[in-house]
C-alpha cells in the first residue's frame, strides 16, 4: 500500500513542487496550508500536473492544535514534511514575535500531533542560513552553526533543535532537516512557480518581474565584495531538483535506510555562482535584456555560501541535475505564463 506523506504548507512554492515529486513517486500527499502567504494557483497547478484532483487538502492553520490532531485523527500519516512557516527575513526584523510563535508552535503541534498518534518520520525544512558568514567554504553538515541575523534564522535553528531533542527522547519518532541554499526556478510545466508576495526581496523573483515590466530596474546589492566580478557568491538549487532531494530523504525514513534517527543534508548544486553571473545567464538564456544598476550593499548579505553536497549525493543517492540556464528558462516561462504572455 502507498504511504501517505502529510506536506504542511503544501499550496506554496516548494511544498508544491515536492507535492508534485511525491505523486510522482507513488506516494498519497495530504496537504495541509492557512493560505496566508499563497492562493489556489498552485495547489491548481499542482493537480493539473498529476492529473489527480482528488488530493485531501485541509485548510488549517498548524498553529492551532485541535485542527492538526484532527487532521491525524483522520489520516494514517507516514512522514510529515513541515514547510508551514513565515519566510521574509526582513518582516522577521520588525515582527520578530509573530515570527517566533508561527514558525515555533506549528512545528511543536506537528511533533505532538505525531507523538501522540504513535510516532511519524518528521522531515524539516531548515536553511543554509544556519552557517551564517561560514569561515570554510563550502559548507558541510559539520560546519558550525553560528548566532542568527535574523528571527527567522533564528526559528531554523530552534526548530532543527527541537526536532533533534525531540527524536533523541521519542523513539518513534525519526527526523531529517534538509538545509536548502537559494531555491530557484520553477516546474517545466509552468503551471507552479514562485508567487512572492509584494516586492520581491529575493534576487529570481525580482530578475522575472523586471524582465516582464512589473518593476522598473533590478539593484544589485554591491560589486565591491571581496570575490572575482565583486558581486555575491551563491548556490542556486534547482526547485524540481530541490524536491526530488525531500523524494529521496522521506525514502530513507520510511524505507528504515537511515543511519541515524536524526540526520542533516545540504540540498545544493555544490557550485558557486555570483550574483552578475546569474544576471549574465538569464539575459542569455531568455534572449533578453535587462534593467539593472548597481547599488549599495544589502545589510546583513553574506559575502559567499556554497554547499558541501557530498553527503546527500552518497547517503541520499540525489543530485542537481538542471543547469542554471535550464532553471532561469523555467523562472522566465512561469512569470510569462503569470502574466498571460
Ligand atoms: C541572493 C543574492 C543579494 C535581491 C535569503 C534568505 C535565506 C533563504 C533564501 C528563504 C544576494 C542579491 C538580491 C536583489 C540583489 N530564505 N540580490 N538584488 O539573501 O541569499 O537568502 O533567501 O526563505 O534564508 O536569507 O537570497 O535571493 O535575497 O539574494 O543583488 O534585488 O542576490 O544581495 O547576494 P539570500 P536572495
Amino acid at each position: 500500500m502507498a504511504k501517505t506523506v502529510l506536506v504542511s504548507g503544501g499550496a506554496g512554492y516548494i511544498g508544491s513542487h515536492v507535492t508534485v515529486e511525491l505523486i510522482a513517486a507513488g506516494y498519497d500527499v495530504v496537504v495541509a496550508d492557512n493560505m496566508s502567504n499563497c492562493d489556489l494557483t498552485c495547489f491548481n497547478g499542482v493537480k493539473k500536473i498529476t492529473g489527480r484532483d482528488d488530493i485531501p487538502f485541509y485548510e488549517i492553520d498548524c498553529c492551532d492544535y485541535a485542527s492538526v490532531t484532527r487532521l491525524f485523527d483522520e489520516q494514517k500519516i507516514d512522514a510529515v514534511i513541515h514547510f508551514a512557516a513565515f519566510k521574509a527575513v526582513g518582516e522577521s526584523v520588525a515582527e520578530p514575535l509573530m515570527y517566533y510563535r508561527n514558525n515555533l508552535v506549528s512545528f511543536l503541534n506537528i511533533l505532538e500531533a505525531a507523538k501522540v498518534h504513535g510516532g511519524c518520520n518528521v522531515l524539516f525544512s531548515s536553511s543554509a542560513t544556519v552557517y551564517g558568514e561560514a569561515e570554510q567554504l563550502p559548507v558541510t553538515e559539520q560546519t558550525p552553526r553560528l548566532p542568527a541575523t535574523s528571527p527567522y534564522g533564528n526559528t531554523k535553528t530552534m526548530c532543527e533543535d527541537i526536532l533533534r531533542d525531540t527524536v533523541r527522547a521519542v523513539e518513534s519518532i525519526k527526523g531529517i532537516a534538509l538545509r536548502y541554499f537559494n531555491p530557484i526556478g520553477a516546474h517545466p510545466s509552468a503551471l507552479i512557480g514562485e508567487l512572492p508576495r509584494g516586492v520581491p526581496n529575493n534576487l529570481v523573483p525580482f530578475i522575472t518581474q523586471t524582465a516582464i515590466g512589473k518593476r522598473e530596474c533590478l539593484s544589485i546589492f554591491g560589486n565591491d565584495y571581496p570575490t572575482e566580478d565583486g558581486t555575491c557568491l551563491r548556490d542556486y538549487i534547482d526547485i524540481v531538483d530541490l524536491a526530488k532531494a525531500h523524494v529521496a530523504a522521506v525514502s530513507r525514513m520510511v524505507d528504515g535506510k537511515m543511519k541515524e534517527n536524526y540526520e542533516i543534508f545540504n540540498v545544493g548544486t555544490g557550485r558557486p555562482v555570483s550574483v552578475q553571473e546569474l544576471v549574465d545567464a538569464f539575459e542569455k538564456v531568455n534572449d533578453l535584456k535587462l534593467n539593472y544598476r548597481i547599488a549599495p550593499r544589502r545589510p546583513g548579505d553574506v559575502v559567499a555560501i556554497w554547499a558541501d553536497t557530498t553527503l546527500a549525493n552518497e547517503e541520499l543517492g540525489w543530485k542537481a541535475e538542471r543547469t542554471v540556464e535550464e532553471t532561469l528558462a523555467s523562472a522566465w516561462a512561469w512569470e510569462r505564463h503569470l502574466a498571460g504572455k
